[in-house]
């Protein structure tokens, strides 16, 4: 039965209520149709996203917000709430048909300026001090007994790891949570002391979320659980040992794109692990960089925020670290342990590269791995308490397949010569042909 105007208004008015209450700051006006999302509500870049699929959430189906929320290959600057409104009724009312994604559509000509250069690239003194803000990891204390084997996905933020987690999370024979942010940590103690602040806290989800999935616990179960470990200050090995019992024959996966930013966080993976495995994820720099700018991800880590540098230096800073450090632990790691996978082939040619990895792994490739959209609980694609709240890139759920469009996005905004020499250097031993 078709769904009325009115309903759609007063269930869009319902979510967005739920989203502001938890905000610190009261509204200063009254919410109306005609209110702007970013001018009049103070919605960021990422509060559109949670918006988007915490109404999918409310109406049971996705929408297909991607076509609201970019023009021109780039996001909308600002919404009002009634323009959210008719879209969700259209789309609500529409024929599935008709609203089908259509493949390989040609990109529309973009009014967008691309930028060809910029006057200050990144330099190596500049990569220097830019490592000095990032968090030093205390080494691990060698094990009496190491963990078996785990996967360790290893990439810079904004590079496709929360997609190739959920694929992999079709799997059988593999249990791929959200993040987990454990490696980083002696012990559970150090862990939550570290992330229990308002910018942070929701990296603590990763392991609740696990949890509640491998014991069949409510979030409530999970989180008294997870204070125990914390009061008692078990080690972050010792957790994810009880993890990995619990997770059977099923081979853990670790995705969290924090662990390559320091080097001494990768080593403790070989502290802690029988003959870890791991995968390198590439992707353009350009594609990051651009990713990374329109998330505002530095507008969320203090430490950024306060940076004398440019947020596109730093997100290439960020970028060139990560990937200098897997290179150099790549080194001293057996070359059958590690392996090189880049996101434009994962979305341009999803089968051919879940099967490499499959094989990697030693595990059989199922064809469910090519369906990140379906079993949206197994796969856990949610957060604790509510849908829209997932440790990892929201953007995923914006998409409703797998894009290959989404590889060269970037080209439109900037061209290879933003980047450093330095920068370059890396993007080529990784591959690119820059
Ligand atoms: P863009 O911001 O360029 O769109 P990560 O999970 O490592 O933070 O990576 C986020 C990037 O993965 C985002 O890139 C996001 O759009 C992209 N991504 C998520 N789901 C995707 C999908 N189904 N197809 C293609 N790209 C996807």
């Amino acid at each position: 039965m078709p769904i009325e105007q009115t309903e759609v208004q007063a269930k869009i008015m319902q979510v967005l209520d739920t989203i502001t209450e938890e905000w610190d700051d009261d509204l200063d006006e009254e919410v109306t149709l005609t209110s702007k999302l970013v001018e009049d509500v103070g919605f960021a870049s990422i509060d559109f996203v949670q918006f988007a699929v915490a109404i999918e959430s409310e109406f049971k189906q996705k929408l297909g917000f991607q076509a609201l929320l970019m023009q021109d290959g780039a996001y909308v600057d600002d919404l009002s709430l009634q323009q959210v409104v008719d879209f969700v009724f259209t789309r609500l009312n529409a024929d599935p048909v008709a609203e089908a994604p259509v493949p390989n559509a040609a990109p529309k000509e973009s009014n967008v300026q691309r930028i060809e250069s910029v006057e200050d690239p990144v330099t190596a003194e500049m990569v220097e001090e830019f490592r000095k803000i990032i968090r030093p990891c205390a080494p691990h204390s060698v094990p009496s007994k190491k963990n078996k084997p785990a996967v360790f996905i290893l990439s810079p933020p904004r590079s496709g790891s929360t997609l190739l987690r959920i694929m992999l999370a079709g799997c059988p024979e593999l249990f791929v949570p959200p993040e987990l942010h454990l490696l980083s940590y002696v012990d559970m103690k150090e862990r939550l002391a570290a992330l229990d602040d308002e910018h942070n806290r929701h990296l603590l989800e990763g392991t609740i979320r696990a949890l509640m999935q491998l014991k069949n616990w409510s979030g409530e179960e999970a989180r008294k659980f997870s204070k125990a470990c914390e009061e008692n200050g078990m080690s972050c090995q010792a957790f994810y040992n009880i993890l990995q019992i619990a997770a059977g024959d099923r081979l853990l996966v670790d995705k969290t794109p924090t662990y390559a930013v320091n080097l001494d966080i990768l080593k403790n993976a070989e502290n802690d692990f029988e003959n870890a495995k791991y995968i390198h994820l590439q992707r353009h720099p350009c594609g990051t960089i651009r990713s990374y700018e329109e998330s505002k991800l530095t507008r969320m880590m203090p430490l950024m925020k306060d940076s004398e540098f440019s947020s596109r230096a730093l997100a290439e800073m960020t970028w060139l670290t990560c990937h200098q450090n897997t290179l150099k632990f790549a080194e001293q790691v057996p070359s059958d342990r590690i392996l090189a996978v880049q996101y434009e082939n994962l979305v341009k040619q999803p089968e051919v590269e879940m099967r490499r990895i499959c094989e990697f792994l030693g595990v059989d490739f199922n064809p469910e791995m090519l369906n990140p959209y379906k079993d949206q609980d197994q796969r856990m694609t949610d957060g604790v308490d509510v849908a829209s709240k997932m440790s990892g890139d929201l953007k995923f759920h914006l998409h409703q397949n797998i894009d290959p469009a989404a590889a060269d996005r970037w080209r439109q905004f900037y061209s290879e010569e933003i980047l450093g020499d330095v920068t370059k250097d890396v993007a080529k031993r990784c591959g690119y042909d820059i």
